[in-house]
């Protein structure tokens, strides 16, 4: 099964995928999580989206695409994959057509974005897992640790209000368009995928029930 999670930031994309995934056996392929790993590396592509990333903006359509046509032909996605991240806007996702991907179910998470503040301005995450948790509605055992490894959580340089801010403006004019790429627009797509849009609001049990429960029907 070939899954693209679609939603604004902080719609707890990462957190459903890494729920989907073990139910599923798939891998969870995070555009973000990539992008954090080369920064932390100070690899060349690190060095070159570190800024873009911090100021809220989307790093270029040609550097993702790439990346992620590598990553979905690793031997860990014959048996399929979700996509958390990508696509995130029109070229990217002609990318993938181009590239003739199949993609059997588009999953758009519904949230508000007076919800999204709330939830990124308390998110932490753990750094070399992508493992991610809320102080408050998804907390480690112990504060401020990964509950697998106890290392310290960060607080994400592109989490703070004023950046969260930027980009959900820029999700609303780059991402969801998406939204009718993949529901009404593009006839292709309607024949070959599945579109399932939930709400996104209640506790991470009762949206990945909902989750779960579309994938299934
Ligand atoms: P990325 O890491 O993909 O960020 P994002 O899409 O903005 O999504 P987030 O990771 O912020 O949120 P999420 O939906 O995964 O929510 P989460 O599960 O963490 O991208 C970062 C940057 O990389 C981009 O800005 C861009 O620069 C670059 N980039 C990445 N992909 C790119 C692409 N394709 N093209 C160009 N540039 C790209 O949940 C959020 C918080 O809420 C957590 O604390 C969680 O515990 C909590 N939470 C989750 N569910 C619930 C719930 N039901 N109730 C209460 N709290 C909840």
């Amino acid at each position: 099964m070939n899954i693209i999670l679609l939603g604004p930031p902080g719609a707890g994309k990462g957190t459903q995928a890494s729920h989907i995934c073990e139910k599923f056996s798939i891998p969870q392929i995070s555009t973000g999580d990539m992008l954090r790993s080369a920064v932390k590396k100070e690899s060349p592509l690190g060095i070159e989206a570190k800024k873009v990333m911090d100021s809220g903006e989307l790093v270029s359509d040609e550097i993702i695409i790439g990346l992620v046509k590598e990553r979905i032909n690793a031997s860990d996605c014959v048996n399929g994959f979700i996509l958390d991240g990508f696509p995130r806007t029109i070229v990217q996702a002609d990318a993938l057509k181009t590239e003739d991907v199949r993609i059997d179910c588009v999953i758009e998470i519904q949230v508000p974005d007076e919800d999204i503040v709330a939830r990124i301005s308390g998110r932490r995450i753990h750094l070399a897992s992508g493992r991610t948790y809320h102080i408050s509605f998804n907390p480690p055992a112990v504060p401020g640790k990964d509950d697998q490894t106890g290392e310290d959580l960060i607080h994400r340089a592109d989490d703070y209000e004023d950046i969260v801010r930027e980009r959900l403006g820029i999700y609303h004019e780059q991402t969801q368009p998406l939204v009718d790429y993949y529901s009404d627009d593009n006839e292709e797509y309607i024949s070959s995928s599945k579109f399932i849009a939930i709400s996104g609001v209640g506790s991470l049990n009762d949206v990945s029930d909902r989750i779960v429960n579309a994938l299934r029907s």
